[in-house]
């Protein structure tokens, strides 16, 4: 099939050129060429992490919980939403288990813990800053969009991986 004669021509609009001069394209963001890492998220997860946008302090990323894991007590600043790939997931404050295909959105103030009995993997849209606690309820860390990027471009230079610059937004 040719690619070309599929494109459907749209009229041109009166300020074509400079939405041309200025407009930047997507990306495609390979998940599992093996250019793009698992990176360790504490004792019983990873993330692969897909994009990065600096203006919005916003993050997508798939979560993987290999099982029998549970994610430190947090506190979200912005929206997330998440979609269910794999396994089923919750929050010990919820009645709710999340299972492939469902979706997921939490909002701005809400705390709570998640965990995972047969493991999960979950893609996320994360806006915001999230504050992590201790078992004590002792504030450990803030995970904003910096703590993303930190967490991705470190372990590339560890491991002698390329940055994949497409990921910032
Ligand atoms: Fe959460």
């Amino acid at each position: 099939m040719n690619r070309v004669d599929n494109i459907t021509r749209l009229p041109e609009e009166a300020y074509e050129d400079t939405i041309r001069k200025f407009a930047r394209e997507g990306a495609h963001i390979p998940g599992d060429d093996g250019t793009n890492p698992w990176v360790p998220f504490g004792d019983a997860a990873s993330i692969k992490h897909f994009c990065f946008d600096v203006r919005t302090n916003s993050v997508a990323n798939i979560l993987w919980v290999k099982g029998g894991g549970r994610i430190g007590t947090h506190k979200h600043r912005g929206v997330v939403s998440a979609i269910t790939l794999e396994g089923s997931w919750a929050y010990y404050e919820y009645d709710w288990v999340a299972r492939p295909g469902d979706f997921v959105y939490e909002l701005p103030g809400a705390a709570h813990t998640l965990y995972s009995d047969e493991g999960m993997k979950a893609l996320f849209w994360i806006n915001g800053p999230i504050e992590f606690y201790d078992d004590n309820g002792k504030f450990d860390f803030t995970a904003d969009v910096f703590w993303f990027i930190d967490h991705y471009t470190k372990y590339c230079e560890e491991k002698g991986l390329p940055i994949n610059r497409e990921m910032f937004i």
